[in-house]
């Protein structure tokens, strides 16, 4: 066993994969205009490793070098969960730290979040409380057991706390804060790059670009919708026929790009008015969401970046863990059947969509919520030990 008391070393903030990048840049910046935090490491898990998918993004969000990294890489559930798991706990034995923060649902959450409990390090999940209610998706089993292991829960809206108490969770863990992914939105959006660049980048020549005016953005990389080859093929087949009304822009995940491959699916989407990309860097991605006429994903986190930034998004899933972005925002949750999804894109198509208003605390300071609350949660801790 190791020691059952934390130190007073660093706060480990962890990253594992791109989705986790845009909430930790806002907490970074904000914990690092405090005097009263103890300092901060960035410690990367290297859960997603390709410069695309990474490297781009650190650079966007102006994120520091990690001070550790991990090296995990990819492998199956068990393998990337168990991997982290052993190469963050000599980090957690060398730092001391006074305490540990997760971000999100990947894999790299639940997996530091555990290392640094059974060694009496509190734990802060930031975005906590959210659920899906489908355990058949990893992230819901993610969100669920870190959530139950965290001293502190910080919350991006208000039906999480319901989720949390109902779960067992003292309320007076729970703290609503607003969603530092739009802390990141708002920060950077005067930076967008321009969706026509992109576009043009992708490889659409000048002469065709009139044709483009009018776009919508896709992303697909849910393992439910990308890794059965029927299910990802009717979907394929689907975008083709929503192809025939505007063109599509479609950054492809390395699975998704992979799978498509695998499957033999490449030449269903070739010569069509469908544009593959690399993954996008955020200012790119923040450009085409902006000028999309509507998006079509099955990502958690462009789900709240569409309703921020008012543009109409048709979700392919069954079910949301962000029910906010369809009772206030612009999120319409429509699934994968075919017929579903061309009815709600035509219905965007005549009237414009979803309107929606920006939820309560997605302002842009959910950083300096969490980084005031953390520093004096800290220091009671220490002039009261709970124990
Ligand atoms: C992970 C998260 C998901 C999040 C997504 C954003 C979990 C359980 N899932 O899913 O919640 O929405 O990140 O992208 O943590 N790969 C590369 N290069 C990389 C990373 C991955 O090629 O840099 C490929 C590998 O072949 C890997 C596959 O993508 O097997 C999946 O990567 P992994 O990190 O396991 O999960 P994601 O699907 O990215």
């Amino acid at each position: 066993m190791g020691s059952m008391e934390s130190g007073s070393g660093p706060v480990l903030c962890i990253v594992g994969a791109r989705p986790n990048y845009m909430k930790m840049a806002p907490l970074i910046r904000a914990f690092g205009s405090r005097t009263d935090l103890p300092p901060i490491q960035l410690i990367h898990t290297g859960q997603h490793y390709d410069p695309l998918m990474n490297d781009q993004l650190f650079r966007d969000l102006q994120l520091p070098a990690p001070d550790v990294n991990l090296e995990v890489g990819s492998g199956t559930h068990a393998v990337q969960t168990a991997e982290i798991m052993r190469r963050f706990e000599p980090v957690v034995d060398a730092q001391r730290p006074s305490c540990v923060v997760v971000v999100g649902d990947v894999n790299s959450t639940i997996a530091c979040g555990l290392v640094a409990v059974k060694k009496g390090v509190p734990v802060a999940h930031v975005e906590a409380g959210l659920r899906s209610h489908d355990r058949s998706m990893p992230e819901e089993i993610n969100r669920v057991l870190t959530d139950q292991i965290s001293d502190v829960l910080y919350t991006t809206e208000r039906a999480a706390r319901d989720n949390l108490v109902r779960e067992g969770i003292a309320a007076d863990r729970i703290h609503f804060v607003g969603n530092l992914m739009i802390d990141s939105l708002l920060a950077h959006r005067p930076r967008a790059v321009p969706a026509v660049e992109s576009i043009r980048r992708g490889g659409i020549a000048e002469t065709e670009l009139r044709g483009w005016e009018r776009f919508a953005v896709v992303t697909l990389h849910r393992p439910s919708n990308v890794d059965d080859r029927d299910t990802l093929a009717a979907l394929i087949g689907t975008l083709v026929e929503a192809s025939e009304r505007l063109p599509l822009v479609l950054p492809l995940h390395p699975r998704t790009r992979a799978n498509i491959e695998r499957f033999g699916l490449t030449s269903e989407l070739a010569d069509r008015r469908i544009l593959l990309l690399q993954p996008q860097g955020y200012l790119e991605m923040l450009g085409l969401m902006s000028a999309a006429v509507v998006v079509l994903t099955d990502s958690g986190g462009i789900q709240e970046e569409t309703t921020a930034l008012g543009v109409p998004c048709l979700t392919l899933r069954e079910n949301t863990e962000r029910p906010i972005t369809i009772d206030q925002g612009t999120n319409t949750l429509v699934g994968i059947d075919r017929r579903a999804i061309l009815r709600e894109l035509d219905g965007v198509l005549t009237n414009g969509g979803k309107r929606g208003r920006v939820p309560e605390f997605w302002e842009g300071r959910a950083g300096e919520r969490i980084a005031a609350h953390l520093a004096g949660w800290l220091s009671d801790r220490v002039t009261q030990p709970a124990h």
